[in-house]
């Protein structure tokens, strides 16, 4: 069998669940249009068909509005969280308290996978100094993590966004969760595994980057030298290129447009100037495409988060996508276990 590097092309196994960059630039969620769904349902809809098929949140809703009041009242947990919140990164908060908190395996897919998401969102709003305890009833999970005055416009950015972070095939962290459950060990460690592989700047980590390096220049003509100079010297430029789509990352018209409704001063107005040089320059010299990170992170900004907290906000939509992964591989039951190249030396004695 041929050697991939990075396992690209290589079918690694089946799904039902999306479909990435089928026709080009398409994004499709059992068979639905992601882009359309960020028009016509909210996450906890999009939540809903990932997990279970269906289209409707209202149990999804229910659940995580249930979960996210008792992780208020559980001494346990926030006691752990006031112990580690100081001296960890909030990715490494969120990996350790949604280890704390486990399962129950008497409860639906859609209930398991409902307590994790409550536990994600429940992290990322106890960093926001503002108010955050009133849930909306459409955008329950965008407002868990908003303060309580946010904009209809805000909520519903953040809930666009969270839909184009659910669920994305065969990438790395979906694949690792894949890879855990795969030897039959529970959702929660499997989900585990997605955080920690999420974390890398390869990956979820990227829209951190995008953000500083947008942050590192003071105007427009700083960013054109700057990004040249670092093209020149064959540097990565976080927020660009993609490992499946080849000609555009559809979900990043969806965030830039966000960004640019949502602009609120001059500051955030000379942010989004830069970020536009950079896109230009990046078609220009290398025709590389912005992916969902690049803009995806300035809107995270302009949603007043702390950059710490992209990451985290990225496995607050995500983990429904890792969670359906991990229900379909169990039901395959099938231990994934590829084979290795050796290039060590002959054999010794
Ligand atoms: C996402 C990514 C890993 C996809 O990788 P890939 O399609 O396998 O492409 P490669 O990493 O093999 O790169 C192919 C070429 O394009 C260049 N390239 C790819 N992405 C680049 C980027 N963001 N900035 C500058 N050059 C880039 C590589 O340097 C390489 O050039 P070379 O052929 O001269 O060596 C890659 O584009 C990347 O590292 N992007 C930045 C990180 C990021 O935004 N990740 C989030 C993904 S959603």
């Amino acid at each position: 069998m041929e050697y991939s590097p990075g396992l690209r092309g290589v079918i690694a196994g089946e799904t039902k669940i999306s479909t990435v960059g089928m026709e080009g630039t398409s994004l499709r969620y059992r068979g639905y249009d992601a882009i359309k769904l960020t028009e016509t349902h909210t996450y906890e809809d999009v939540a809903s068909l990932i997990i279970s098929d269906d289209l409707n949140g209202s149990d999804f809703t229910t659940f995580f509005k249930q979960y996210y009041s008792e992780l208020n009242g559980d001494n346990d947990v926030n006691n752990l969280f006031k112990q580690i919140k100081s001296r960890l990164h909030p990715m490494d908060v969120i990996r350790t308290i949604v280890s704390y908190i486990g399962e129950s395996d008497k409860k639906s897919d859609l209930d398991l996978t409902t307590q994790i998401s409550a536990a994600v969102a429940y992290v990322i709003a106890s960093y926001n100094e503002n108010d955050t305890s009133e849930l909306d009833d459409k955008y329950t999970v965008a407002s868990s993590m908003l303060s309580n005055n946010a904009s209809s416009d805000q909520l519903q950015a953040l809930d666009d966004i969270l839909i184009l972070y659910a669920e994305h095939g065969f990438n790395a962290s979906t694949f690792a969760t894949r890879v855990t459950g795969s030897t039959r060990s529970d959702l929660t460690s499997s989900i585990v595994s997605g955080i920690g592989t999420l974390k890398g700047e390869l990956h979820g980590g990227a829209n951190e980057r995008a953000v500083e390096l947008i942050n590192s220049f003071k105007d427009v003509d700083d960013a054109k030298s700057g990004v040249m100079k670092m093209l020149e010297e064959k540097k990565k430029i976080m927020g660009f290129g993609h490992g499946v789509y080849k000609i555009q990352d559809p979900r990043s018209p969806v965030v830039k447009s966000w960004v640019e409704k949502l602009i609120s001063d001059d500051d955030a107005k000379l942010r989004y100037e830069i970020a536009q040089k950079i896109d230009e320059i990046m078609d220009k010299e290398k025709k590389l495409f912005p992916n969902v990170d690049f803009y995806g992170g300035l809107l995270l900004s302009e949603l007043d988060f702390n950059v710490n907290l992209f990451t985290p906000i990225f496995v607050a939509g995500r983990s429904v996508g890792w969670a359906a992964h991990y229900f379909e591989q169990r039901a395959d039951d099938t231990l994934i276990r590829p084979a290795a190249k050796y290039i060590g030396v002959e054999e010794r004695d």
